[in-house]
């Protein structure tokens, strides 16, 4: 038995849409501009961040009015910072692999191998609508992404890479300067069946929506075993929404205040267009399958994972649900780079805490 578990990572969602990270008039003191961005990733590689994840979105919807685009805005923010890794969301599709495999690697020798990418297999349909893009069926979609990472893997290690798939192809086919150590690590998003699958087979990492430390459990479980019978190594990343206060009601009524100033019409609107999603899939689970009104009003049902509270409530949620499997923690906060600092000052040095207790415990019982 190991007597050091890994310390846990932490990401937060790089607010490069408009709008915040919840769909409710609350006061949001988060900008989606590039100013605001670069002193964020400068105050959280500076408090104990090891991650940002950049978004991807073409059109508008529920709040996000304005959208800049995910690999150029990643690299601006990996420009402007020195140890943070910053992960760049890719939609397949509107990316073809090619493209993304060489822009990807350009920016891995830019920023000493510093960037990482999301592959995202999309959930709005109005959006693939308005850029005229092929709408997939709901497994389809994961075909497709399972391909594009085979691609780019392939291409970013292969010196003459082949592939005939269905979606894309390659002939042997070499690419250079292929990326410097550390290789772009593939993250992926989505909980449905075929996302599970996919990440038992092809991703570095599987990022899920927030969840009781229970439901993490089930999908964890479910994917290990998966990927062990595929001798593959997968990681796993859960959405939380923190509200870190020093009283556990203070943190309770800013959560409520943020729930009753939602706009109804948004959230509903956002909850037609995710039924494509995880419910859409043929075993009808995965991403927003069950989420409520409530959890609506955070995009990832980030208010699930209850990271609201203390610091030392907080911190404590985190290590359950890291003894859930999860590798690594995506945080979104309503005031960014206040918060964000905050939790670096606050919550990670108890967690660091909790988890060095943990390994002297560990290593006091072998
Ligand atoms: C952490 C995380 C980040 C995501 N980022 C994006 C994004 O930037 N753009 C996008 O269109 N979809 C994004 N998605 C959506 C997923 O790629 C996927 O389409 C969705 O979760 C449905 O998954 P499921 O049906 O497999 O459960 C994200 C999902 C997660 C969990």
């Amino acid at each position: 038995m190991s007597s050091h578990s890994d310390a846990i990572k932490f990401a937060y969602w790089v607010p490069n849409v408009s709008g915040g990270l919840v769909i409710s008039s609350i006061e949001q003191r988060t900008g989606w501009d590039i100013d605001y961005n670069r002193k964020l990733a400068q105050i959280a590689e500076a408090n104990g961040f090891d991650y940002a994840l950049s978004q991807i979105r073409f059109t508008a919807g529920y709040g996000a009015d304005n959208q800049h685009e995910s690999v150029s805005f990643s690299h601006a923010l990996l420009a402007a910072t020195t140890t943070l890794k910053v992960i760049a969301a890719i939609l397949p599709g509107p990316w073809n692999p090619a493209l993304a495999a060489k822009q990807i690697a350009t920016i891995n020798h830019l920023t000493n191998g510093r960037v990482s990418v999301n592959v995202v297999s999309g959930w709005f349909r109005g959006e693939f609508a308005a850029i005229g893009e092929l709408w997939l069926d709901h497994d389809e979609r994961y075909r497709r992404s399972e391909e594009f990472i085979r691609a780019l893997r392939g291409i970013w290690t292969e010196d003459s890479f082949t592939l005939k798939g269905d979606f894309y192809r390659f002939t042997n086919y070499s690419m250079k300067p292929k990326p410097i150590d550390p290789q772009p690590e593939i993250f992926q998003g989505g909980s449905s069946r075929a996302a599970r699958d996919m990440a038992s087979r092809v991703s570095d990492w599987y990022f899920t929506n927030g969840n009781t430390p229970e439901e993490i459990r089930k999908q964890v479980d479910d994917i290990r075993a998966k990927a062990n019978a595929n001798g593959h190594k997968v990681r796993v990343g859960v959405n939380a929404f923190v509200i870190a206060r020093d009283s556990e009601q203070e943190a309770r009524a800013v959560l409520d205040e943020i729930v009753a100033k939602a706009n109804p019409e948004a959230v509903q609107g956002f909850a037609d267009q995710v039924k494509n999603a995880g419910k859409a899939s043929p075993e009808g689970e995965g991403n927003w399958a069950k989420s409520s009104f409530e959890d609506l009003v955070q995009y990832n049902d980030g208010f699930r994972s209850n990271l609201i509270g203390t610091p030392e409530q907080i911190a404590e949620r985190i290590l359950t649900l890291k003894d859930a499997g999860a590798d690594l923690i995506l945080l979104g906060f309503l005031h960014f780079q206040e918060e964000v600092e905050f939790f670096g000052k606050r919550v990670i040095p108890l967690v660091r805490e909790l988890e060095a207790a943990r390994d002297s415990e560990l290593v006091a019982a072998e």
